[in-house]
């Protein structure tokens, strides 16, 4: 049996990482295991232009503990009134990555993203000409399509008209929860991929719902059926470049988790990568997680594969779950993966 691996140090393409206290108490989990993380830009005040961005990066260099090698990789809030030329400047000179799409109302902070898609065309042909990445929470936010439908609706009705209309534009549809989105990604070409969590991997809608409603399983796209996770497992466990972690890895305070109207969001980072190579290790694809970890996400943005390495030991007792992270407004309470997981980065 393997005990020992090594892989290069990976990246995650999907992170929330807040501002101020919570930025502080959250970053070091991110940037002891991930030498880059796509830096989500919904926070309360979004990130619209590349002098939010930059003014972000900045506070997330400034709550690095020494010592840890990160780089934070930053995105705009795409608004219907985005300007063109800011992304194009903003690209050129690397102070943003990529663009985020939240249609308006579908998440966290989301009431300032976009009601009218055709609005942003302008946005979206010049990141089509510039080989910008257009990262999208692909769900509709219709009051009368089911929320289990969103995701598979959303490529219907929105992902697949983009895509007629901007062929060369290079999409991340992010945090993938169906079979549906799957599919669809199998069936484009090189220039649309997809980010999948460490959550969807092992949960389904089971563990928010059977036995009293569990408010640390709610994030959005909800987790769906089972036939859904194992669709995302053969996607993750494939190999397929199209195919990479993003955490979305997203913190609220335990008391905002547990309230009558509970926030959407999975703190997963503590365990994220222990948790994803026990999910391969069970499907016997050991041989495939430097591809979903640390090569295919690199090669689909264009950067180099991280030339630092990370090591994984398998232990023989199962590991501890994650302590949770205290705030001076209460505690983040880290994900539990509802397996047993022997995989440990040392
Ligand atoms: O569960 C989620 N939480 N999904 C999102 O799309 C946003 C995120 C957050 O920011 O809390
Ligand atoms: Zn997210």
């Amino acid at each position: 049996m393997l005990t020992k691996l090594t892989i290069p140090m990976p990246d995650d393409w999907h992170l929330h990482l807040r501002s101020g206290e919570m930025l502080n108490k959250v970053l070091p989990y991110s940037s002891q295991h991930f030498a880059r993380a796509i830096v989500m830009p919904n926070l309360p005040s979004p990130v619209v232009t590349t002098n939010d961005a930059k003014k972000y990066r900045q506070e997330i260099l400034n709550n690095l503990p020494e010592g840890h090698d990160f780089t934070p990789l930053m995105t705009l809030y795409m608004t219907e009134n985005t300007d063109p030329e800011d992304v194009h400047l903003g690209f050129l000179k690397d102070d943003i990555t990529a663009v985020k799409l939240y249609p308006a109302g579908a998440t966290t902070n989301s009431d300032a993203g976009v009601k009218d898609l055709e609005k942003i065309y302008p946005v979206l042909e010049v990141m089509e000409q510039i080989g910008m990445p257009f990262l999208v929470h692909g769900e509709v936010v219709d009051v009368d399509v089911d929320i289990f439908d969103r995701e598979a609706v959303f490529i219907e009705t929105k992902l697949i008209p983009i895509r007629q209309r901007f062929p060369k534009l290079k999409i991340v549809f992010e945090h993938l929860t169906t079979k549906e989105g799957v599919d669809y990604v199998l069936s484009c070409n090189d220039n649309t991929a997809a980010t999948i969590t460490p959550h969807h991997l092992v949960i389904n809608r089971n563990a928010m719902l059977v036995g009293g409603i569990k408010p640390h399983y709610y994030c959005l796209p909800v987790a769906k059926r089972e036939l859904h996770r194992l669709a995302l497992i053969k996607a993750a466990t494939s190999g397929d470049k199209r195919f990479f972690l993003g955490t979305d890895s997203a913190p609220h305070l335990t008391t905002a988790k547990e309230s009558s109207c509970g926030c959407a969001g999975i703190f997963n980072v503590a365990n994220a990568i222990s948790v994803i190579t026990q999910v391969f290790d069970n499907e016997k694809a050991l041989d495939q997680l430097e591809k979903f970890l640390s090569i295919n996400g690199a090669l689909f943005y264009g950067k180099t594969v991280n030339s630092q390495h990370m090591n994984l030991v398998r232990s023989d007792h199962a590991l501890t779950i994650p302590k949770n992270i205290k705030t001076s407004k209460g505690v983040v309470t880290a994900f539990d993966p509802l397996i047993d997981v022997y995989w440990q980065v040392v």
